[in-house]
């Protein structure tokens, strides 16, 4: 679950609690995994300022994700938990090391979401005058998690023997290193803490460009995507199983989601009012779709006539978005009322609900969803309590974890 537009902003939004509940609640609803989406700057593209961003606390003010790793796992028992990483900002050993400590500190639930990250500012809080290139990014990141991988295996998973007749701890002849010398990354390996115990943590990502299907294919034990409609989404499906293949890997053998948004009411009547509010305050403020976009794209859409044809738009940051954006009409003003994050359009009780999820995801031969939103106890309750055990009755979600790790509870249902 990710924040929506205009963040948790609650008083307490530095403290870990509702983002505890929500762990709590998914663990009771027996969700996957929680991922935590994140990002490292401040945008500042929409009308060249910070301060649109910064009064509507979209994506700051906000904190790194990896400190709610432990807390979410010591509140929960069998949930994955999904912090998000950059390729292009973190040291492939340091990740590594991290995540391997997180798996083997959690008996095996994390998971991690790679990004390539997207925004101009970012790269300079990295010290990168402007950000990489986008496919260079996606050939980084793919060298990225080669690295990782082989830091990974550099323990074969019986090297702690704890032998104390022979005294020793670790059998030397189950270690090495991996002496990386690649494009992008160097490292001689091998790890200093054992593989995990999930071999690796279960491998997560979202990119939608043609470089990011790529990436997801040839690595991912998960990917996410966010498409309106039931024939993109079937399209997806097909496109990522036969690069499965290609890589040499059964097409099953990498779970596909999709982004939904439903709104739910106690009658279909009240959901759908609930909904048509919705649109109607986001038909109010195209701005807030167009700057949202703008921290995606670092393109400055206020420049723009927002009624005038659309022009011939790039972008070096979220190439897939960006293309499925500007296909919603031909002006910025109809692309911002017509934009659709993911699905954000189904609606009803939570029996109508679950019948349309489970229907679509028959129709496109997808693996599941992945529910977003902004985050409040309200939806939180609506999702886990209210939604899942329609899902449940119809027999298409869990009832019980059957694993204690996470790969093995993704995997069996
Ligand atoms: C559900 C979901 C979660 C995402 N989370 C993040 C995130 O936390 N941080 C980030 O920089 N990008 C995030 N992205 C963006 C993707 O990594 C990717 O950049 C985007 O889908 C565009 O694809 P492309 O980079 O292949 O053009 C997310 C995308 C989706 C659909």
């Amino acid at each position: 679950m990710e924040d929506g537009v205009g963040g948790t902003s609650g008083r307490d939004w530095a403290q870990p609690d509702l983002h505890l509940d929500l762990a709590r609640a998914l663990d009771r609803a027996c969700f996957d995994f929680v991922l935590m989406e994140d990002s490292s700057f401040v945008p500042d593209s929409f009308g060249g300022s910070m301060d649109y961003y910064l009064e509507r606390a979209m994506r700051a003010s906000k904190n790194d994700p990896m400190p709610l790793v432990p807390l979410m796992a010591q509140a929960t028992k069998h949930l994955g938990i999904v912090p998000t990483i950059s390729t292009s900002f973190y040291p492939p050993f340091l990740l590594a090391r991290l995540m391997a400590t997180l798996d083997l500190m959690t008996g095996g639930r994390v998971g991690c979401n790679f990004v390539t990250s997207t925004a101009a500012r970012a790269a300079q809080n990295y010290g990168y005058d402007d950000h990489i290139e986008h496919d260079s990014r996606y050939a980084m990141a793919d060298e990225f998690v080669e690295v990782c991988l082989k830091l990974w295996a550099s323990w074969d998973a019986d090297a702690i023997v704890m032998d104390r007749d022979r005294d020793r701890f670790v059998d030397p002849s189950k270690v090495r290193p991996i002496a990386h010398k690649g494009r992008f990354f160097t490292s001689r390996g091998p790890m200093n803490t054992a593989q995990p115990p999930q071999g690796h943590p279960v491998l997560v990502q979202a990119g939608s460009s043609p470089q990011g299907r790529q990436f997801g294919a040839h690595h991912m034990d998960v990917v996410i995507a966010a498409y309106s409609g039931v024939d993109q989404m079937r399209e997806f499906c097909a496109d990522l199983r036969r690069r499965l293949v290609q890589f040499g890997r059964d097409p099953r053998s990498c779970k596909i989601m999709f982004v939904t948004s439903p709104t739910l009411g106690e009658t279909n009547a009240e959901a759908r009012e609930r909904y048509e509010r919705k649109q109607i305050a986001a038909n109010a403020s195209p701005e807030l779709v167009l700057a949202r976009m703008a921290g995606l794209t670092d393109i400055d859409f206020s420049q723009y006539d927002i009624d005038a044809p659309l022009a011939d738009f790039k972008t070096n940051g979220q190439q897939g978005t960006l293309k499925q954006f500007l296909a919603q009409g031909s002006t910025l003003r109809e692309v911002a009322r017509n934009y659709r994050y993911g699905l954000d359009h189904l609606h009803g009780t939570a029996d109508s609900v679950a019948g349309q999820m489970a229907e679509i995801m028959e129709e496109v031969g997808g693996d599941g969803f992945i529910l977003t939103g902004t985050l409040t106890r309200r939806y939180i309750a609506e999702i886990a309590d209210g939604l899942t055990p329609a899902l449940q009755d119809r027999g298409v979600v869990r009832t019980a974890y059957e694993h204690a790790q996470f790969r093995d509870n993704l995997m069996a249902f």
